[in-house]
């Protein structure tokens, strides 16, 4: 088996993939993003402090990493500008060995006043977006008409084809969404201010990736938001637009399936979802308070309140289908120390026929209600645990009866924020 491994949610994407990529970046070359923009937030805790990432792949605190974002990847260069000035802030200085994809689409204003904007008027049918553009600017890219990294090094072309496109949207925003129009004089001023800033660091990342292959190099592959958020497989409408399931990956970088060796699932302890969409498992009470306070699920993007539930096990089975993953690593089980017991989702019953679904579906989330199996609380503190064996019974119990409905092992156990804070059941490739 290769060495690489890909990192992913399994649910509705804040499952702590992050800190694990962090975790196991110490022993890898590069870390890739492959998808999304700077809808993602990826908390890390070093030390005790709090650095949350957006677009950079967070493998890139550890100073000998090499950082790629790919062309899967929407990116704000304004965005990317403040978060490499953030990290050196704190002393990480990446410029040195952070790559982007001249393939990749560019965020601008436009896409963010056009999601916005569409937002604003769906109103109750609103998606519940980060508000970052993300939907508009895969659009364009679709659409055959986004301005890409690459176009920044042309200032003559981009000019031309910016005053095009703001054209095309100001049509839309002003008389259709009756919004204010956009500069593209403006725009083109502030991408000439920050061109230079990343103008080196713009390369055929794909080439680069295939070298690192060749020279057996070690290569993380991190994705953001989650299987159940994925534009193909998700609970569409209420998705994202990028592909973030296993083959994001291969349309998104340019490496071919034989070079994923090891597909790791993150998965939350219970679930958390955050915008409008199905939500099977979803509590509506105190264990709701419970878990947003215990597990502070408010968003590291927007600050909404996450709406939480139980542990839902179709939904994962359908992730260890839709991404073959090799194994799961549970994150936050220590949010759970406290209750009294605990609920996983095993199958789903009709409302109406009392017909049992075992199988996730995407277009039967609305009749359905979960059936639960209760586990006995642990009731113990788990929190930095760092050996299985030193985990309550009860804990034990509950990622072994995981690890049966997923029918993959549990090879990772995260019992808090610090990148110390984790359980490797398995030793990895190490
Ligand atoms: P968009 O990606 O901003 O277009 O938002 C589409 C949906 O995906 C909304 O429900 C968002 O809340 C959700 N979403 C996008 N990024 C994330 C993330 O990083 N974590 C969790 N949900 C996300």
């Amino acid at each position: 088996m290769n060495k690489n491994i890909v990192i992913l949610g399994t649910q509705w994407g804040d499952e702590g993939k992050g800190k694990i990529v962090d975790f196991l970046s110490s022993n890898s070359a590069y870390v890739v993003r492959y998808h999304g923009g700077h809808n993602a937030g990826h908390t890390l805790v070093v030390n005790g402090k709090k650095i949350i990432l957006h677009l950079i792949p967070s493998g890139l605190l550890y100073p000998n990493v090499i950082g790629i974002i790919s062309n899967g990847v929407v990116i704000s260069p304004f965005e990317l500008v403040k978060e490499i000035e953030m990290l050196e802030k704190n002393n990480y200085f990446i410029n040195e060995r952070l790559f982007i994809s001249e393939s990749a689409p560019l965020i601008l204003p436009y896409h963010i006043a056009m999601d916005l904007a569409r937002e604003k008027k769906l109103g109750i049918n609103a998606i519940g977006t980060t508000g970052r553009g993300i939907g508009p600017a895969y659009e364009d890219k679709i659409a055959r008409r986004a301005l890409r990294i690459g176009d920044l090094k042309n200032t003559k072309e981009l000019s031309i084809k910016l005053e095009v496109i703001v054209d095309y949207y100001n049509n839309q925003l002003v008389s259709f969404y009756k919004q204010k129009s956009i500069s593209y004089k403006e725009i083109l001023k502030d991408l000439l201010k920050v061109k230079d800033l990343i103008f080196n660091m713009i390369k055929d990342t794909s080439t680069i990736l295939h070298k690192a292959i060749k020279d057996k190099k070690r290569i993380i592959f991190e994705g953001a938001q989650g299987t159940l958020l994925d534009i193909d497989h998700g609970t569409y409408p209420y998705v994202t637009s990028s592909s973030s399931t296993t083959g994001g990956v291969i349309t998104g970088t340019g490496i071919g399936p034989k070079h994923l060796g090891y597909v790791l699932g993150i998965t939350k302890a219970y679930t958390t979802r955050v915008g409008k969409g199905p939500f099977p498992t979803e509590l509506f009470d105190e264990i709701d308070n419970y878990l947003s306070k215990k597990g502070k699920e408010f968003g590291s993007t927007t600050g909404r309140k996450r709406r939480t539930g139980w542990l839902d096990g179709v939904a994962l089975r359908y992730a260890v289908k839709i991404n073959s993953l090799s194994a799961l690593c549970i994150t936050k089980l220590d949010v759970l120390d406290d209750l009294e017991e605990i609920k996983i989702c095993i199958s789903y019953k009709d409302i109406n026929t009392s017909k049992i679904y075992k199988d996730f579906s995407v277009f039967n989330l609305e009749n359905i209600t979960p059936v639960y199996e209760v586990h006995p609380g642990w009731k113990e503190k788990t929190s930095g645990i760092k050996r299985i064996e030193d985990l309550p019974e009860a804990a034990r119990n509950y990622i072994k009866r995981i690890e049966e409905i997923a029918q993959i092992p549990v090879d990772i156990i995260s019992t808090g924020p610090d990148r110390s804070d984790t359980i490797l059941v398995k030793t990895l490739f190490f």
